[in-house]
């Protein structure tokens, strides 16, 4: 793959008025989905309701790129064509999870690394023939009262941008994602300090590893106040906190950023994206778009409860969410549209 299509794959992952479907959810993780929901967790029901997310009509709107996991990435939709094949028919690029998971890190306590290097470069060949197109590997920081540590900071960055080499060298475009968690009762302020502290040393990494800036897309969390912090910060400062970590730390070379929503509400995640895009119009160096999972599939996941019979009402739920959040993309989303569209 030569630099030109990874630079043409990056910047459509990003274009305007378009985000990330994260349906990249392990085993593990779509099981804790399913059991909200009482619907039993074997592959032919993540198949079913992966093939019900992805045959959503108009997916292609508003969504760019869909991440899987591996065992998605294999699968077919119920008319036999691979779920490769039935995103590319719709203008939507597929995109792998590659990384293994968060361990344990060694001699701190509470804290974790993100493993997966391991044979990645044949992995990543792999996926390429599979028809990949970008990957995503995800960091996790957690704050805590003595975390995160400067160890867990420097192992993340490292393994991010070690992956970002891999990925880039096998032909796909790596999304960098440094999640700092939204778990405890920390400040917004905190948080900002820790995600500064995070993306300087993400990008610090990235350089040293050679990773070109411009076949990249970042996908951070949000500065915002801990989940059980008793003062909870409002939209715009949000908005205006993390617009400003992100220019203090992210060069203007990055193709695109898109957040993750981490745990915010499906409603909040699409207004905390608009105030930035309404805030900060015409005065950012890259594009600010998302690449939820929780935020944009839960009113689908609530809808389908595993019924052939409610497929329908879940893929409106999902056109729905991705319409919204299309909008936030460019900052013209409002609370008066939710309503209209909701009830359209
Ligand atoms: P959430 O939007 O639910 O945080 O998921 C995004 C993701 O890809 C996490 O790695």
């Amino acid at each position: 793959m030569s630099a030109n299509d990874l630079a043409a794959i990056a910047q459509a992952m990003v274009a305007p008025g378009k985000g990330i479907l994260a349906a990249d959810e392990s085993t593990g993780t779509i099981g804790k989905r399913f059991d909200g929901i009482n619907v039993e967790n074997n592959e032919e029901n993540r198949r079913a309701y992966r093939d019900m997310l992805f045959l959503t009509r108009g997916i292609g709107d508003h969504i760019s790129g869909v991440i899987l996991y591996d065992e998605t990435l294999r699968q077919k939709s119920a008319d036999g064509s691979s779920f490769v094949k039935l995103l590319g028919k719709n203008g939507v690029l597929p995109g792998i999870k590659v990384d293994t998971g968060a361990k344990p890190l060694p001699l701190c306590p509470g804290e974790t690394v993100t493993e997966g290097l391991d044979n990645l470069p044949k992995r990543c060949a792999e996926y390429v023939q599979l028809g990949a197109k970008f990957a995503k590997w995800r960091a996790v920081i957690d704050i805590g009262r003595d975390t995160p540590s400067s160890t867990s900071i420097a192992a993340n960055a490292h393994a991010l941008a070690r992956y970002a080499a891999i990925c880039q060298e096998a032909g796909l475009v790596p999304i960098v994602e440094p999640e700092v968690l939204m778990d405890g009762d920390h400040t917004i302020e905190r948080c900002e300090e820790v995600t500064e502290w995070t993306l300087n040393a993400v990008y610090e990494a990235l350089y040293l590893n050679r990773v070109v800036l411009e076949h990249t897309v970042l996908k951070p969390s949000m500065v915002i106040s801990g989940k059980k912090c008793a003062k909870q910060a409002p939209v715009d400062e949000v908005a205006a906190r993390t617009v400003r970590v992100l220019k203090r730390t992210v060069p203007a070379a990055v193709a695109g950023i898109v957040f993750l929503s981490g745990g915010q509400s499906d409603e909040l995640a699409t207004a905390h994206l608009n105030s930035m895009n309404a805030q900060f119009k015409g005065n950012l160096p890259w594009p600010l778009s998302f690449s939820y999972g929780r935020a944009l599939q839960q009113p689908a996941l609530k809808a389908w409860k595993g019924a052939t019979g409610n497929v329908a009402a879940a893929q409106a739920a999902l056109a729905h969410r991705s319409k919204m959040n299309g909008l936030a993309s460019l900052g013209k989303y409002s609370a008066e549209l939710e309503r209209q569209s909701k009830a359209a």
